[in-house]
């Protein structure tokens, strides 16, 4: 047994080893766009940090002025230590410019200095004046009082940058001091990715790059004043000391190496070694404190209702092994991220730079708060919390009109979950059941709209905006964007003219969404049609998750989508035609015959494969979060496909352990860990797909209200019957000696252990295929094996509680379905390696 499955956990190994190639160090940066200019400047090249600033009085320089009567002034008096940028400016009587020529698309850095000296003729602190880059007002009525570096990250598309000076008044004037624009990397800001934090919902931001980015700070937490010498974008990093809220809470920590910087998480471009190089962690020698608290830093923002984008670098200098250090991650009181595990999202390594992004709306318009404080997974030994940087920049809005696309202007709303938190039991009384049923339905449609950018509905979120996620580019799954496809809309007319313009007699279906109806396309396609109720906006989030959802995935076990329309009020969703229609109506109370053992087993396999590729499959993570016998419809072959994905949404990555979120899906069917917490892993499919199980070999509803309450609720009655090894005595009588013992017995434990009460002991879904696998194998051919290996008595020898150690060895049996190819080599090499294994 141990020799079997060696390999399966080495290849799974394999496959976490294969994405972080170790990057090829490390040439310095080189933008191809490059402009430093000396403004008032006569020398040709003033180097500054290894840098030359060209003057704009030089004839070089002077062409980058698109305006003549500028004044170039000149410092008298300098101070001796005052850069050499900061001795000369250029004074602006009227409206001004410089004009750059760019040659590639893409985020750039602009910076503006200014440094506010006094000449015989101007005192440059008494300017005032407004700032614009092609077209966009950085800053209005302008006036500097101290030496002031403002920078801006954006995102230029078109062959020029005009930075626009206007004096305030009749006298106004306006000035600079030096001006750097240059073409930052591709990854320097992604477009998908940061997570919205506020509330309780946790969501994507797409659009980021299309933002234009102010620099509020950018600091070097627990380390030294970073030059822009030592950074190679040239940047400057403070240290932290001035904004943490409680000195004695922090201690710094330091590391003498360089970071491992890994192909795929942040670069040196991200941030420099030394801010990877040095944090701050928990004081623990802090007695006071005891040993749970936060480290807060209080960063001043001037924020007046605008949102941030809050970057948090991370690299664990601090633990000695892996899987240590847990820490939970706020911002302004928002949870941001829980059970922060580095080593786990690094590929097991430590001391790799990471970093994160969050789009932050604060309600503090004076201050943002960062904290980080140990997650309740780190033992009582080693709570501990670090981070090693932190940059916040205001989004200004005001994207550039070329780049206002698609995704900017279509209305977004969030899903606000009914909340039904402080629950604890499932199903207590018949009335509770119906009156929270009532109460879910009237609270689900509380979307709000949210300003453009936040995609909420969008389920295909991977969160690219930290550097581990960005491993995902380049699949084609990771193709970004919200666009629903276009290619899939089909005219009103046609579907009026396929459905007999909505003929009641054609309905097959109905429920909280609108009606089902039959139809035929002209191309004699048979589809079934869901209409929105007509006029209603409600289940507008469903219907885009739904439209999103299954435009990205095809799969042989997932119900395919074959068009949608939108037109007029119309929410219209159009899919393959499921002859034999919902599970349901085939395990009891329709009159339809019996489905037998083997239908019934290769029915629950099917849809494990369908949910297990939504789980894992190239699809990435997405969670169902509805899965139950309603939802799974067969074909004319009864080949068993999931559908209804309205409520689907991403899942957490691999790194995080669950999503935050209202509680949603079908009474019954609801994870009970789910429920209580609001926490959701694609472990609350499982639980739903045991209930399926159970559903399936008791052909009885998962609630009953009918029934004596120890038997209203099928899946704690059947776990009753289970545990006490009976399950048989309640099975379908239909099933009744049809049933091999051994396959039953497999069934029965592979639901007892989907039902398992807290997700981290029940299995994956690729589990569970497994499982039913073996269990359709015992039931089609009598083996002669070893006792212990047919059994999951050995399951306490297995490192997960989620493996299974009863991987069939003689009969393998590997379907060949095509679309098996899309649940990823990882598990059909798995599947290999356990053929070839097969014998020793
Ligand atoms: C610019 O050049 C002049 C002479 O050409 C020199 O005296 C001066 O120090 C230079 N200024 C800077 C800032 O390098
Ligand atoms: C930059 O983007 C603009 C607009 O999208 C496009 O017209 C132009 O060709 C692009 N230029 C380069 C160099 O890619
Ligand atoms: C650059 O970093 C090195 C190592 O941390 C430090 O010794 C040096 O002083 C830094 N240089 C500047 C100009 O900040
Ligand atoms: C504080 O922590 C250090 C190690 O981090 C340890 O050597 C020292 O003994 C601790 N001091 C107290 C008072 O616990
Ligand atoms: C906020 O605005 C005030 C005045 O406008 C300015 O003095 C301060 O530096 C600003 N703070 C930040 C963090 O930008
Ligand atoms: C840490 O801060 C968060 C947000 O303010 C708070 O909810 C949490 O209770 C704090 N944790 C501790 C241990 O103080
Ligand atoms: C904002 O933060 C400051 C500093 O922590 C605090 O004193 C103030 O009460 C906060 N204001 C609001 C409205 O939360």
């Amino acid at each position: 047994m141990e020799k079997r499955m060696l390999p399966y956990l080495s290849i799974i190994h394999l496959f976490l080893l294969q994405f972080p190639v170790s990057r090829i160090l490390s040439l310095p940066f080189t933008p191809l766009d490059n402009y430093l200019i000396d403004c008032g400047g006569s020398n040709a090249s003033t180097v500054v940090d290894s840098r030359n600033f060209v003057g704009d009085s030089t004839d070089t320089g002077s062409g980058f002025l698109s305006t003549t009567g500028t004044i170039s002034l000149r410092d008298q008096s300098p101070s001796p230590d005052s850069s050499p940028l900061y001795q000369t400016a250029r004074v602006f009587t009227r409206v001004s410019s410089y004009e750059l020529g760019i040659k590639t698309n893409g985020t750039h850095l602009v910076r503006l200095h200014f440094f506010p000296f006094s000449s015989q003729n101007y005192d440059l602190s008494s300017a005032n004046f407004h700032v614009s880059v092609n077209g966009y007002s950085l800053l209005r009525d302008f006036s500097v009082k101290t030496a002031v570096l403002k920078e801006y990250i954006l995102n230029l598309d078109r062959e020029k940058l005009e930075i626009l000076f206007s004096p305030v008044g009749k006298s106004g004037f306006g000035f600079v001091n030096a001006i750097e624009v240059f073409s930052a990397p591709d990854d320097l800001i992604v477009d998908e990715g940061a997570r919205v934090v506020d509330s309780t919902v946790i969501e994507k931001y797409t659009g980021l790059s299309s933002q234009i980015l102010e620099t509020v700070h950018r600091i070097n937490v627990g380390g030294k004043k970073i030059t822009p010498f030592n950074d190679t974008l040239w940047r400057t990093w403070i240290p932290d000391a001035d904004f943490l809220v409680l000195d004695a809470a922090a201690k710094p920590a330091s590391r003498h190496n360089p970071p491992n910087y890994q192909k795929g998480e942040a670069s040196r471009e991200i941030a420099p070694d030394n801010v990877y190089m040095t944090a701050q962690q928990m004081n623990m020698n802090n007695t006071i404190l005891g040993a749970k608290f936060n480290i807060t830093w209080a960063f001043p923002v001037n924020s007046s209702g605008a949102r941030h984008l809050v970057r948090m670098h991370f690299c664990d200098i601090v633990s000695e092994k892996r899987n240590l250090l847990y820490f939970n991650v706020y911002i302004d009181d928002y949870s941001a991220y829980t059970d922060l595990d580095l080593s786990s999202l690094t590929d097991h390594m430590l001391a790799v730079p990471f970093y994160m992004d969050f789009v932050v709306h604060s309600d503090n318009s004076t201050f943002m708060h960062v904290s980080v404080g140990p997650s309740d997974l780190s033992s009582t030994l080693r709570k501990n919390a670090i981070l090693n940087g932190v940059e916040i920049m205001k989004m200004i809005t005001g994207v550039s009109s070329t780049s206002q696309n698609g995704s900017q202007k279509k209305k977004v709303w969030v899903l606000v979950g009914s909340i039904l938190g402080g629950f604890s039991v499932i199903c207590a009384a018949i009335l509770t059941v119906l009156l929270t049923l009532k109460c879910r339905k009237k609270s689900k449609p509380k979307s709000k709209p949210k300003p453009s950018e936040s995609v909420a509905w969008t389920p295909m979120a991977t969160y690219r905006g930290s550097s581990h996620s960005r491993v995902s580019e380049g699949t084609p799954n990771a193709s970004p964007g919200p666009n629903i496809n276009l290619g899939l809309k089909i005219p009103f007319a046609d579907i009026q003219s396929a459905t007999n313009n909505f003929d009641k007699n054609l309905v097959i279906g109905s429920g909280g969404f609108g009606r089902v109806y039959r139809g035929v396309l002209r191309d004699n396609t048979n589809i079934a049609v869901k209409r929105g109720v007509p006029g209603s906006r409600q289940g507008l989030p469903e219907f885009q998750t739904e439209i999103m959802v299954l435009t990205k995935i095809r799969h042989r076990h997932l119900v395919s989508l074959v068009g949608y329309c939108e037109e007029q009020s119309e929410m219209i969703l159009v899919y393959e035609y499921m002859e034999k229609g919902a599970l349901k109506n085939h395990l009891y109370d329709s009159g339809l015959p019996p489905l037998s053992w083997k239908q019934r087993l290769e029915i629950c396999i099917g849809s494990a494969r369908g949910l297990h590729y939504l789980h894992t499959g190239s699809a990435q993570g997405i969670i169902h979060r509805d899965v139950k016998s309603t939802n799974i419809l067969l074909d004319d072959n009864y080949v068993a496909k999931v559908a209804d994905f309205g409520l689907s949404r991403s899942g957490p990555r691999l790194d995080e352990t669950h999503v935050s979120t209202g509680v949603k899906g079908s009474f019954g069917y609801l994870d009970p860990e789910y429920f209580k917490r609001q926490q959701l892993t694609d472990k609350s499919d499982v639980y739903s797909f045991g209930v399926v199980l159970v559903e399936v070999i008791c052909a009885r509803p998962a609630i009953d209200p009918l029934l004596s309450s120890e038997q209203v609720n099928l899946a704690e009655w059947a776990m009753q019957w289970q545990k006490k090894g009976l399950l048989e005595q309640i099975i379908d009588p239909q099933l009744t000696g049809k049933i091999k013992p051994k396959s039953l017995k497999i069934f029965g434990e592979t639901a007892e252990k989907c039902l398992a009460e807290y997700g981290v002991d029940r299995p994956t879904m690729g589990d569970v295929l497994w499982s039913l696998e073996y269990a359709l194998q015992l039931q089609e051919t009598e083996m002669e094996r070893e006792p212990h290996e047919d059994s999951t008595t050995h399951a306490s020898e297995l490192p997960s509680p989620g493996v299974f150690p009863r991987i069939p060895s003689s009969n393998v049996r590997i379907q060949g379905d095509s679309s098996d190819e899309n649940l990823g080599i990882r598990s059909s090499l798995v599947f290999s390696q356990l053929i070839t294994n097969e014998g020793r």
